[in-house]
């Protein structure tokens, strides 16, 4: 509304009146009018009407934590038309990413590439290879409270990077040294102080063992241990399953969708952090 209008003995009265009451007054914004004055009475930005009313719907969990997550996958080049890399989608990350949004976090998301849009109210940024990634995880780990390694990492690289287009110069075997990659989650297990560090462990076969061993060796705090040799809940579907380990206890969560999974590990999460 214009200014004046705005400013108005009864419109302020009958906003109090309203507020009194208990009703959630957004705005107004200052600025320039229709009528060519200028002050307040324009509506507040539709993205931060959203950001406040969401807030509403905030479940409040983790209100106030800083949240690193990485998600999808990590691309290594071999040379400038080719590269390693896995078949994660990133919605595991993604879904998680959102569900600690909506539970009132601060959010940052680095992720390698996919095909998902970047969801709102998250800072999203955007890697391509393992080493890219570490870098940013590194340069935004400070006063974090939570990190959550989703990203199916590449664990190899290839040693030397062909500036032009390899040829096949017609021999039958072609051979590419790799170089190990550097552990994103357990470098941020072993930052001081360090966040309440999550991994992943995306196993075929000995799922408890191996999930439980990742947890000493990388010093994690929890562990979410999938099996992806079913393919109901392997790296490319709509839905997830798994077991999730920390010291001295674990919690099942059966096939549910990976939104849904998502709330339920942010959850434990935010238990354990109590
Ligand atoms: O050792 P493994 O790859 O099975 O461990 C999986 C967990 O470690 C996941 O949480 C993944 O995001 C993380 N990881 C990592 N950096 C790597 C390899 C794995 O952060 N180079």
């Amino acid at each position: 509304m214009n200014q004046a209008m705005w400013a108005d003995n009864k419109t302020q009265s009958n906003i109090q009146e309203l507020k009194r009451s208990d009703v959630l007054v957004l705005g107004p914004e200052s600025g320039a009018q229709a009528c060519g004055e200028v002050g307040l009475g324009r509506l507040l930005d539709i993205n931060e009407i959203i950001a406040l009313t969401s807030k509403l719907f905030s479940r409040g969990e983790l209100s106030g934590k800083k949240v690193l997550i990485t998600a999808g996958p990590t691309r290594e080049a071999i040379d400038p038309v080719r590269y390693i890399s896995n078949h994660s989608s990133g919605r595991q990350g993604y879904a998680l990413a959102i569900a600690a949004m909506e539970a009132g976090a601060d959010v940052i998301l680095i992720s390698g590439p996919t095909q998902l849009a970047p969801p709102d109210r998250i800072s999203l940024i955007d890697v391509v290879s393992a080493r890219n990634m570490h870098e940013a995880v590194m340069s935004n780990i400070e006063n974090c409270d939570i990190f959550i390694g989703v990203a199916a990492v590449a664990d190899f690289r290839p040693s030397h990077y062909t500036e032009q287009k390899i040829k096949k110069h017609g021999q039958d075997i072609a051979h590419i040294e790799l170089t190990l990659n550097p552990d994103i989650v357990a470098s941020v297990a072993n930052a001081k102080p360090k966040p309440f560090t999550v991994g992943f462990a995306a196993e075929t076969e000995n799922l408890d063992v191996y999930a439980k061993e990742k947890l000493i060796k990388k010093n994690l705090d929890m562990v979410i241990a999938n099996d992806v040799s079913d393919a109901r809940i392997g790296f490319n579907s709509e839905d997830n399953a798994t077991t999730i380990f920390w010291e001295g206890g674990q919690s099942i969560l059966p096939l549910m969708s990976k939104q849904q999974i998502s709330i339920k590990i942010i959850n434990l999460i935010a238990e354990q952090l109590k």
